[in-house]
């Protein structure tokens, strides 16, 4: 894959695998009852198996995109479809089983007594027993590092606690689709490096989709099969985490900054004179480039 730049005259979504589509956006516009524009024109698409990152400044229309991908929102223009079907003219009370959302602000996401409570709500709802369900939660609040949380009452949790338990009632439903909105904001060094493992896992051993919205580029670059950028509420460019990251113009273009691998790497060739041959995005990747320059 290279960079696919989109046509602004003409928005539409490159040609994909129809069979290996999960979410089509097409060409959807959301306008807020305030008249603040939440997206634009947007073109997005999610295939089985891949991990896509969505990046772009403040207020570029992330967030609201998200929104849209189980029906919590719906557009005033254009269509989103999910497993086929349109969630404008179709039916959304069942979306929830196939994508499962964790929003930004936790507060919106968390509302039973307990943690426990919370994170087998999802379960339960899948029609689980209440043994399977509770089994489903504690797996989820371990794999996250929030078992210890399981009896506390959601309302007095930490910012970060508040988070892990909410990706954690998500996974426990182990939907078709994952959907972080900034999945690692707020999170210790320990706690991200757990959520961004637990991400790999979920495509890799459950053929688990996710879209993550973030502005932690490097984290983005680690984990996605393909980043999107975001700008003036649509993706105006996409393509695989090295293409787009090793782009200092479409990167300043997307109002981004280069993440610390690619800027270390840049910065080092050009102290040393040299072409970067290389595109190191992990750590030991550029530990590899760095010795072999
Ligand atoms: N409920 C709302 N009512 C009115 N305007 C809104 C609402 N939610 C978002 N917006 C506006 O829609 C635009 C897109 O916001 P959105 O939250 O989708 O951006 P974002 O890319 O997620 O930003 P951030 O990186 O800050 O989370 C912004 O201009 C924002 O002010
Ligand atoms: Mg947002």
């Amino acid at each position: 894959m290279t960079i696919i730049r989109r046509d602004p005259q003409a928005p539409h979504c490159p040609p994909v695998d129809k069979k290996r589509e999960l979410i089509h956006v097409d060409c959807a516009s959301h306008t807020y009852p305030d008249g603040s524009v939440g997206i634009h024109d947007m073109c997005f698409y999610v295939l089985k198996d891949e991990i896509v990152a969505l990046c772009g400044p403040n207020g570029s229309g992330k967030s609201t995109l998200l929104e849209h991908l189980n029906g919590l929102l719906t557009p005033s223009k254009g269509d989103v479809w999910v497993n086929g079907r349109s969630i404008t003219h179709g039916e959304r009370a069942d979306l929830w089983k196939d994508v499962g959302v964790v929003f930004q602000r936790s507060d919106d996401q968390l509302f039973a007594p307990t943690v426990l409570d919370d994170v087998m709500f999802g379960p339960l709802n899948l029609g689980m027993s209440h043994a399977d369900a509770k089994a489903a939660a504690m797996s989820a609040l371990e794999g996250v590092g929030a078992a210890d949380l399981v009896l506390k009452l959601p309302n007095y949790l930490s910012g970060g606690q508040k988070r892990l338990v909410s990706i954690a009632g998500v996974l426990a439903m182990k939907p078709k689709i994952m959907v972080l909105d900034e999945p690692t904001s707020d999170l210790d060094p320990l706690h991200s490096e757990r959520v961004e493992a637990l991400i790999l896992r979920f495509k890799r051993d459950y053929g688990i989709s996710v879209v993550i919205a973030t502005h932690d580029l490097d984290l983005a670059a680690r984990i996605a099969d393909r980043v999107c950028l975001v700008k003036n509420g649509s993706v105006f460019a996409e393509g695989k985490p090295d293409e787009v990251f090793y782009n200092p113009l479409l990167i300043d273009e997307a109002g981004l900054t280069l993440p610390q691998t690619v800027r270390i790497y840049l910065e080092y060739c050009k102290a040393q004179g040299i072409e970067p041959e290389q595109r190191p995005i992990h750590r030991h990747e550029l530990i590899s480039a760095l010795q072999s320059s």
